[in-house]
């Protein structure tokens, strides 16, 4: 999940990389304090971080790049897979110097780690002053004055109601062009390997209006692409008797509205035909056909899917609790195509080794991939989480060593893959989005088309945050290289 081409994908990628973790950039509005704010794991979780930083942004607190700087430093963590906890606590133990050069520093724990270690922490990591789970960052200003009055502070609670809808998120590292809205929060699926229901808590969905604000307000300052976040956004579902009782009160008794997933899409989609929309992340069983034909319906709406299989083996996905089978998933990918077409862009998640999985199994997920013919995908290899139902139920008995292999042959293949769908794209000509500059040259500049994917233009005359048509001339497995067409 890295760097601030604010992408979610690469944003993913940046998590695996286990010192990769992002920051919060400066800004100086007059405040007395310094916040600094370092976040890792999913984009969900950046979102969050710029939640936290506009609590704080009203309780006196300017967000800062450098640690030494700062009255407080708050670390957003991950628990997805053991790597990433190992990676917060490292980082943690640097933090030990920066805490005896200024016994006034507050050090704050904040997301799911938080969440799912709880009072523990303190007792672990003793220069800990704060540990806040998800759902109670609004708590944060009144647990920060306590720990500047020497109590350490703990609030873990989770929520069935709290979405954050009313704040409005200070955005962090945006390039400008490119944000992300979260549209609900939590998960209710219950993925036998995933500690994300433990610590995320209960599935809620954010009152769409909030969305559609916000979205808005991103156009008018002059963002051009919006991704709508959520551990399973197709189970998106508001309703005022649900979700908001006071909007209720307002309405005539009796009438009523339920907004899902595809009237979400379309009323974002209608703000303007120069903001793009995307959204992540797609769970197989949920999306539905009318999604997709929302998506086929409005231009601005990205051809884009992140649909996470995980495994490409039926008993596998039983045992994962995903609710799906092989033959449901390439069914939807089948209505993928028919609808959205060969050009619409779909990638996974995949996990290798999972409790019991058996060489035969593990090349059904090698063949799944050959079948669909993903553009790209996050490949991991099973890490056992605690509390979760695999840890309870089932052997984490694949060795090491074997789900190393099995990993290593999937990013194989999907490398294979990669190269093979980018190839199909030269000498087609594409609408891409230019976000910024590329790595490699200040000559170049990087654009995202409609299936995500970067591609790299010359600078020319082109502007960031501009539309420009190019033909793909070629590619990597990584990325595409255009030449501008319309000017
Ligand atoms: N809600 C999303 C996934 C969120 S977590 C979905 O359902 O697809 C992102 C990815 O991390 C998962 O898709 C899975 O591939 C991976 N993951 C989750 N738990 C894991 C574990 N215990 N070990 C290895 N990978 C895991
Ligand atoms: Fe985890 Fe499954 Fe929920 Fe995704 S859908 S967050 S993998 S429990
Ligand atoms: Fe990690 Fe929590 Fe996201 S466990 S992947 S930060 S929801």
């Amino acid at each position: 999940m890295e760097n601030m081409i604010k992408d979610i994908d690469i944003i993913r990628e940046e998590e695996e990389k286990s010192c990769d973790f992002k920051v919060t950039a400066d800004e100086n509005t007059g405040k007395i304090k310094k916040l600094y704010i370092e976040s890792y794991g999913c984009q969900m979780n950046f979102s969050d971080s710029e939640i936290v930083a506009s609590i704080m942004k009203d309780n006196g607190f300017d967000t800062t790049s450098d640690y030494s700087n700062a009255d407080v430093i708050f670390l957003n963590t991950c628990s997805i897979r053991d790597k990433a906890e190992q990676t917060v606590r490292k980082r943690l133990s640097q933090f030990n110097q920066a805490k005896s050069e200024n016994p006034e520093l507050t050090i704050g724990v904040l997301g799911c780690m938080a969440e799912r270690l709880k009072e523990k922490l303190l007792e672990e990591e003793k220069l800990v002053d704060l540990v806040v789970g998800p759902d109670a960052y609004r708590d944060l200003p009144n647990l920060v004055g306590q720990a500047e009055a020497g109590s350490k502070g703990v609030n873990t609670f989770l929520s069935r109601e709290e979405t954050y809808a009313d704040i409005s998120p200070v955005r962090l590292n945006s390039n400008g062009v490119s944000a992300f809205i979260s549209i609900m929060r939590g998960c209710d699926n219950m993925c036998s390997f995933c500690v994300v229901p433990f610590t995320r808590g209960r599935e809620r969905s954010r009152d769409p209006h909030s969305i559609v604000k916000e979205a808005r307000e991103l156009f008018a300052k002059g963002y051009k692409e919006v991704t709508l976040l959520g551990q399973n956004v197709d189970s998106y579902k508001w309703s005022p008797e649900e979700n908001n009782k006071a909007r209720l009160n307002k309405k005539k008794a009796g009438v009523s509205e339920v907004i899902y997933f595809a009237n979400l899409l379309e009323w974002v989609a209608t703000i303007d035909p120069r903001l793009r929309v995307r959204f992540s992340t797609s769970h197989p069983k949920d999306i539905t056909d009318e999604v997709l034909t929302t998506m086929k319906r409005y231009d601005n709406i990205c051809k884009y899917i992140h649909l996470p299989v995980q495994s490409g083996n039926s008993r596998i996905l039983s045992l994962m609790n995903r609710t799906y089978d092989r033959e449901w998933y390439l069914e939807r990918v089948q209505k993928i195509r028919e609808i959205l077409g060969e050009d619409c862009g779909i990638s996974s998640d995949m996990i290798a080794g999972f409790c019991s999985e058996t060489e035969s199994e593990h090349q059904d997920t090698l063949s799944m991939m050959d079948l669909v013919e993903y553009d790209f995908s996050y490949m991991f290899y099973y890490s056992e989480r605690p509390g979760t139902l695999a840890a309870k139920k089932l052997a984490d008995d694949i060795p090491l060593e074997i789900k190393k292999r099995r990993l290593q042959e999937i990013i194989e293949k999907q490398n294979q893959i990669s190269l093979s769908r980018n190839q199909k794209d030269i000498g087609k000509v594409q609408e891409i989005l230019i976000e910024g500059q590329s790595k490699r040259s200040a000559e170049q500049l990087k654009g995202r088309n409609s299936a995500n994917k970067v591609v790299i233009v010359p600078r020319g005359r082109l502007k960031i945050g501009e539309y420009t048509n190019v033909r793909i001339t070629d590619c990597s497995s990584a990325t595409l290289f255009g030449e501008v067409i319309d000017r």
